[in-house]
């Protein structure tokens, strides 16, 4: 149970590693000893509370994928479009969004962008106009289903123009658990909560959990909550060590190991139009979420899987 996080074993010290990390990042030559997982899996990265960490896990975890070799996709699906702010992905109202995929039913391929300096990782911008949709919706048929719809379609799509399949698609949702959250719910295979390690970190989540329950019972019985991610993680405060552990008692092994330290430098990314990923690939955050992602992709996965995913590759069995 508390072995110590994977991957420790290549890098002696953390300092080491932190160095070994950053030029492997800047010279691009990350290890891609990832495992491809045996199909395309999507995951919703959903908390109804604001501020806990969804949009910095979604980029940071999708680069962290990306660095290490394997073919991701952010789907932003908050109005505020945090996610293609911090991919450098242009998201202004003339830019095709997500908005124009599920209220005008454009392809995503119309819509997802490659994002700058990360080889493998693209993303499918929001713009504003996706507050509307959110009521928009509320009328159109299959609505729940819409997203669903436009990623196994573009899954094929993304398959026959790169030449490599996708490993990976994230979602962003909004703090809410409108028709948004539930297209993205509709659309996954799993649910990855962040969980910020504060007071009331735990409140709320019932309702999220309620929701997830009702999604897998009427439309989407692939779905459950595969991941737990602990963020902001203040290592000198008693209250993150309860929090943390109430979250584990709780969650069991659904919590990964490594939890994301409150950092500056995470927070500072953004602003400069990049992950901490590639903004300080040798600070603690961008360590964490790189030791995160190795955890999430050695997870081993339920048996069965969406109709609808493209399998692996034949060369990459
Ligand atoms: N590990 C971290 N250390 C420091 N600040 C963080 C960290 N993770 C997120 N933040 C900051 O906290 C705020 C909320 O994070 P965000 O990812 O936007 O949450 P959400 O998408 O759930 O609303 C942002 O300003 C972000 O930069
Ligand atoms: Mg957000």
């Amino acid at each position: 149970m508390s072995e110590p996080t994977t991957g420790g074993e290549v890098f002696d010290t953390p300092l080491a590693r932190a160095a070994e990390v950053a030029v492997a990042v800047k010279s691009r030559r990350f290890g891609d000893d990832l495992p491809i997982p045996p199909r395309t899996r999507v995951l919703t990265v959903a908390n109804q509370k604001g501020g806990v960490g969804k949009t910095t896990s979604t980029v940071n975890l999708a680069a962290a994928l990306a660095l290490q070799g394997l073919s991701v996709l952010v789907v932003d699906l908050d109005p505020q479009g945090n996610a293609s702010t911090a991919l450098s992905v242009d998201h202004h109202s003339e830019v095709p969004s997500v908005y124009d995929v599920l209220i005008d039913g454009r392809p995503l391929a119309e819509v997802v962008a490659p994002v700058p300096d990360h080889e493998g990782l693209w993303c499918a911008p929001a713009t504003l106009d996706l507050a509307g949709a959110e009521i928009e919706l509320v009328s159109s048929v299959a609505r729940e289903h819409k997203l669903r719809r436009a990623v196994s379609t573009y899954l094929d799509v993304h398959q026959r123009v790169h030449g490599r399949r996708l490993d990976y698609v994230l979602i962003d949702c909004p703090p809410s658990l409108g028709l948004l959250t539930l297209n993205a719910l509709v659309c996954a295979d799993e649910v990855l909560i962040p969980i910020q390690c504060e007071y009331y970190a735990l409140e709320g989540l019932g309702q999220l959990l309620r929701t997830v329950g009702l999604v897998t019972e009427e439309l989407n019985p692939g779905l459950h909550v595969s991941t737990i991610l602990l963020t902001m993680y203040d290592a000198r405060t008693r209250l993150a060590a309860q929090v943390a552990e109430e979250v584990r008692e709780h969650f069991g092994e659904r919590v990964l190991r490594t939890a994301i330290p409150r950092s500056v430098r995470v927070s500072e990314a953004p602003s400069y139009g990049q992950t901490v990923m590639t903004y300080d690939p040798g600070s603690s955050g961008a360590l964490s979420y790189l030791e995160a992602a190795r955890e999430l992709a050695r997870q081993v996965l339920p048996a069965g899987g969406r109709e609808d995913a493209a399998p692996a590759a034949p060369s990459e069995g």
